[in-house]
């Protein structure tokens, strides 16, 4: 879509007024023309205008002495100048006192507009990210939401240190806390991002299968070997190595797994050649591996090794302050995708979410918000839009906002004011699906004062 924007020019020739204004007019802009330096200032003060088309060359004040004082005015306008060949180079110069870019005469229509399309998205750019620099100031390049809470800092600076080493990072914490993205954000940050991502699921496969996964397998070494397989230490080499839910594995790989550790090198299964292998190992559990040592289950040593460094995600619960970023990043992601123009999330629905215990942590905040994005008839996210969920049916819509009970009557008069609204105000469905008549619905409608 076209932004639609107030644009000023300021140019003595009158057959460029008038051309500039018919172009931009016709892509909907509006668009006010002066003929002189004094006019425009003038003008200037007294409006608001996202961009200004400036002639360098005008009569009585001239064009560079206007350019300056626009932006003392206001430094967020963006001004486009407009110069004859011959003084390119005052253009240039302009440019170096603030002037977004300039469009040398003659040029066309197409010119005129590709330029003010490109001032006006770089002066969108530059306000969105004015408003998200605040958020980011910490955290260029994290796919991932940082936060402002405690304990994500704390995770912060610890990945802050590690990622340019060779270390290996144990991750922990509850299902959905963001293990796997943390993982592939350290990796992306140290020097090995060029490098492969391996991600293995230590969970996923009967323990022969995971062995030769691992590790490789030379051709005839068992039943189905029948060629040669390059195991992921050998895939990952040079890069990094994501262990996930390392706690399932058994004994005997856990006694292998040390061995790569503490030699750098793999052997294939039915193979004697150790290969040397460079890959910095990550892993992560959302289990406690310090009990499951205690009880026999995890071998001590390899523990010690893996948790070098040890990474424990807090749960969604214990940075509730995170909430309306991550809920916010999350309606971004799903309203651009479902190509919907969702542009915020009511006040009532961030208490909500902040409310809620978010057992399944991360993942189940970004299902809700995906769910509501697809659920959602506006620009902005509301409570009926989170019914479906739990989190709906478990606070707002059984509790009033204190968290006490609602009476059956409120449940009644919310639960009638969704359906009436899922079905367009009409009311014979609505009674239908409701299961009961008409007369009834609109009885009740009056009753509850619904619009
Ligand atoms: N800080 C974050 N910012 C944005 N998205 C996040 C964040 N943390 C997690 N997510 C999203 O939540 C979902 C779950 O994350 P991830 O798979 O990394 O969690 P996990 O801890 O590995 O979960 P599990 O233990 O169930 O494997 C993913 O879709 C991920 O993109
Ligand atoms: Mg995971």
């Amino acid at each position: 879509m076209k932004e639609k924007s107030s644009i000023l020019i300021i140019d003595d020739e009158e057959s460029i007024r008038d051309s500039c204004t018919q172009v931009l007019e016709k892509d909907g802009h509006k668009v006010t023309s002066v003929s002189s330096g004094p006019e425009g200032i003038k003008i200037f003060k007294n409006n608001s205008f996202q961009v200004v088309l400036l002639d360098l060359k005008l009569p009585g004040l001239d064009g560079m002495e206007v350019l300056s004082r626009i932006k003392k005015e206001n430094p967020e306008t963006y001004v486009i100048i407009i110069t004859g060949f011959a003084s390119i180079e005052s253009a240039v110069d302009a440019i170096k006192r603030g002037a977004f870019d300039y469009l040398a005469k003659p040029f066309s229509p197409e010119e005129l507009r590709v330029i003010v399309h490109k001032a006006l998205e770089s002066r969108k750019i530059y306000f969105q990210n004015l408003s998200l620099s605040e958020d980011l100031e910490e955290t260029q390049g994290f796919d991932m939401v940082i936060g402002k809470s405690r304990p994500m800092q704390r995770v912060l600076d610890v990945v802050k240190r590690v990622s340019a080493s060779l270390s290996t990072v144990l991750i922990t914490g509850e299902s959905g806390t963001g293990k796997e993205l943390l993982a592939r954000e350290i990796h992306k940050h140290s020097p090995r991002r060029k490098a492969p991502f391996v991600v293995v699921d230590c969970g996923a496969l009967v323990e022969t299968l995971f062995e030769s996964e691992l590790f490789g397998h030379v051709k005839g070494s068992f039943t189905g070997a029948h060629v040669t397989k390059h195991g992921r230490f050998e895939v990952a080499n040079g890069g990094t190595i994501f262990l996930d839910e390392i706690s399932n594995i058994s004994l005997n790989i856990q006694a292998n797994l040390l061995r790569v550790i503490q030699e750098r090198e793999v052997t294939r299964i039915g193979s004697t050649t150790p290969i040397k292998v460079d890959v910095r190992i990550l892993a992560a559990t959302n289990q406690d591996l310090a009990e499951k040592v205690r009880m026999g289950e995890f071998r001590e040593d390899l523990f010690y090794r893996l948790s070098v460094v040890p990474i424990d995600l807090p749960s969604l619960r214990e940075r509730k302050k995170d909430i309306p970023l991550l809920a916010n990043h999350f309606l971004q992601k799903y309203s651009k995708r479902s190509k919907k123009n969702i542009k915020r999330i009511s006040p009532e629905v961030i208490k909500a979410l902040k409310e809620y215990d978010w057992p399944g942590n991360i993942r189940e905040l970004e299902n809700t918000l995906e769910r509501a994005v697809v659920l959602s008839q506006g620009e902005e996210i509301q409570l009926q839009d989170l019914l479906y969920h739990g989190i709906g049916s478990r606070l707002s819509f059984l509790h009033s906002s204190e968290g006490k009970y609602k009476t059956l009557e409120e449940v009644e008069k919310e639960y009638i004011e969704r359906a009436l609204k899922d079905h367009h105000g009409n009311r014979s469905q609505t009674a239908k699906i409701l299961g009961i008549d008409r007369k009834t619905l609109i009885s009740k409608i009056k009753k509850y004062h619904i619009q």
